[in-house]
């Protein structure tokens, strides 16, 4: 069943300082969700300018339709179905020459993650699906689950859910699964609960690691980051600004070393005394720490608790 979509944007002040919109630009928002940050930084592009927004969930982009129509956005937009990824055929389509400003807010909305059907929530009994677009033919949860070897089952669980029982787990998953394929969420929380070590279980639920690695597998997450940044980078503007919120280790550590690769000026030896390597910067990092959420935004949306917010500009071509 669907329901009105429900998600607060996080970090948008700070959001939109740094992107600081302007008339008449191009704004990519690679993360449309339910077009919260959309709907507040587009009006600033008046009439001239465009919106693309993308999204691979068609309820996302079905109801940022109507959160832009409610926000009286005059803009023009063209909204895209399908990833980040694809931004360079996306702005190829679009026909544009560059864009003035990119946000990527990464992961699910707090939609997808309270409806129950779509399999995110360890919480909610569902099939194991957590597709983040649907009508894609890639593989469910429940694939990987019943169908990886048991060293897969390791490696996806330790690499993307730096899950310190790994072994315990795949090995627990592929016991129960010698005898009937497992095949929803809560089956699968129960199991890796019990896989848990009995002190460790009283903390943060056991299986929070699993399904945030079982969502990175599904999706592709961070091959889809990897490739998105690049070619965002590559199609912004001078002066044009990046901004991306993720919401693990995993995902903010490829922003950040993306940035800083780009930032990186001349990598000869300080001994050569000449520069042969010819690097220069292409961006500055505009946020040396990434920004997190203050406390009164994590108390009124606890979702944005491990929100971290880095951007970078690119440089004018000396
Ligand atoms: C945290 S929500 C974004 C919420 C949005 N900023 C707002 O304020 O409403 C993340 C959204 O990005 C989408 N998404 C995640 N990875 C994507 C990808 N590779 N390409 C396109 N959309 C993606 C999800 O479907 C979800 O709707």
């Amino acid at each position: 069943m669907t329901s009105a979509y429900r998600h607060v944007p996080v970090l948008l002040d700070e959001v939109g300082e740094l992107l600081s919109p302007a008339r008449g630009q191009v704004l990519v928002d690679g993360t449309l969700g339910g077009a919260g940050h959309a709907s507040a930084l587009a009006p600033a592009l008046g009439e001239d300018g465009l919106l693309i927004g993308i999204d691979h969930d068609p309820a996302a982009l079905a109801a940022s339709e109507i959160a832009l129509e409610a926000a009286a956005c005059e803009v023009p937009r063209l909204l895209v179905h399908g990833s980040f990824a694809d931004l360079d055929r996306i702005l190829l389509d679009a026909s544009v020459a560059g864009v003035d400003a990119v946000l990527l807010d990464l992961g699910v909305s707090s939609h997808e993650l309270d409806e129950a059907e779509r399999g995110f929530s360890y919480k909610r009994e569902a099939p194991l699906d957590m597709r983040m677009d649907p009508d894609n033919h890639t593989k469910t949860a429940a694939e990987v689950i019943n169908t990886y070897s048991q060293p897969d089952l390791v490696r996806i669980l330790g690499a993307y859910g730096e899950e310190r029982h790994a072994r315990a787990i795949a090995a627990a998953i592929v016991r129960a699964r010698e005898k009937a394929p497992i095949e929803t969420t809560t089956e699968l929380a129960d199991l890796v609960r019990a896989a848990y070590p009995a002190r460790e279980r009283a903390k943060r639920h056991p299986a929070r690691k699993t399904f945030q690695a079982l969502r990175i597998e599904v999706n592709g997450e961070l091959e889809a980051l990897e490739k998105g940044l690049d070619a965002a980078l590559r199609w912004l503007l001078p002066g044009g600004t990046i901004a991306v919120i993720s919401y693990h280790s995993l995902e903010d550590r490829i922003v950040k070393h993306a940035f800083q690769e780009l930032a990186k000026g001349c990598t000869c030896p300080p001994e050569l005394g000449v520069c042969v390597c010819g690097n220069v910067p292409i961006v500055d990092v505009l946020t040396p720490r990434p920004l997190t959420p203050r406390d009164a935004e994590v108390e009124a949306n606890p979702r944005a608790r491990s929100a971290k917010l880095r951007a970078a500009r690119k440089r004018a071509i000396a």
